[in-house]
């Protein structure tokens, strides 16, 4: 059963870390053709990739941990849980109002193809603040990883 669930929370760790990153990557790529129409299209496909596989595995992530910490033995106040925990919330108090954005950014390119105009104003100010967002939310599960990997002894103060 550990192993069964280890191999699910692994699954689930690649597959939050490899759609954000992916996700990431075709936004910025089709913002850079300054085509609404290409931009409408991508953050479309974005915003499905978000529901379904980011969203899956956001909720499953905390289960599979707890289920595994439970399993193994490891108290959920351990310091390097505690702090991937933390870790864990930062990153989605940036990632769900990138949710939100995406949906915003993909119905402004697509009145903007409609009506074969430019990109609005508004279309740029929230590029910029999604594009913002997703350095703390990498950053933040990359320390959730290291942490995962290297279970290290962390004495919290405030835990004692
Ligand atoms: C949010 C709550 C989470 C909890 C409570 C949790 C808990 C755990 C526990 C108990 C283990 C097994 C440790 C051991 O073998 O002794 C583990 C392993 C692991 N976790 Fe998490 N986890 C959480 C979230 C995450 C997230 C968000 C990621 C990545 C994005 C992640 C990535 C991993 C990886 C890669 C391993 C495998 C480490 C190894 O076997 O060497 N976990 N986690």
């Amino acid at each position: 059963m550990e192993d069964v669930l280890r191999f699910v929370h692994v699954l689930g760790a690649t597959v939050l870390f490899g759609t954000g990153m992916g996700i990431a990557f075709f936004m910025v790529m089709a913002h850079r053709t300054g085509d609404p129409a290409k931009i409408a299209h991508v953050a479309g496909t974005v915003v499905i990739a978000d529901a379904v596989f980011t969203a899956t595995a956001v909720i499953l992530q905390p289960v599979t941990g707890v289920w595994l910490a439970h399993l193994i033995g490891w108290p959920l106040t351990e310091g390097w849980i505690v702090l991937s925990v933390t870790l864990y919330i930062v990153t989605g108090l940036f990632w769900l109002p990138v949710v939100v954005i995406q949906v915003q950014l993909r119905d402004l390119a697509r009145a903007a193809a409609a009506s074969e105009s430019p990109l609005p104003e508004r279309y740029y100010r929230l590029y910029k603040v999604w594009f913002a967002f997703g350095f703390p939310a990498f950053f933040a599960v990359l320390g959730i990883l290291w942490l995962m990997l290297t279970r290290p002894s962390i004495e919290l103060p405030f835990l004692q």
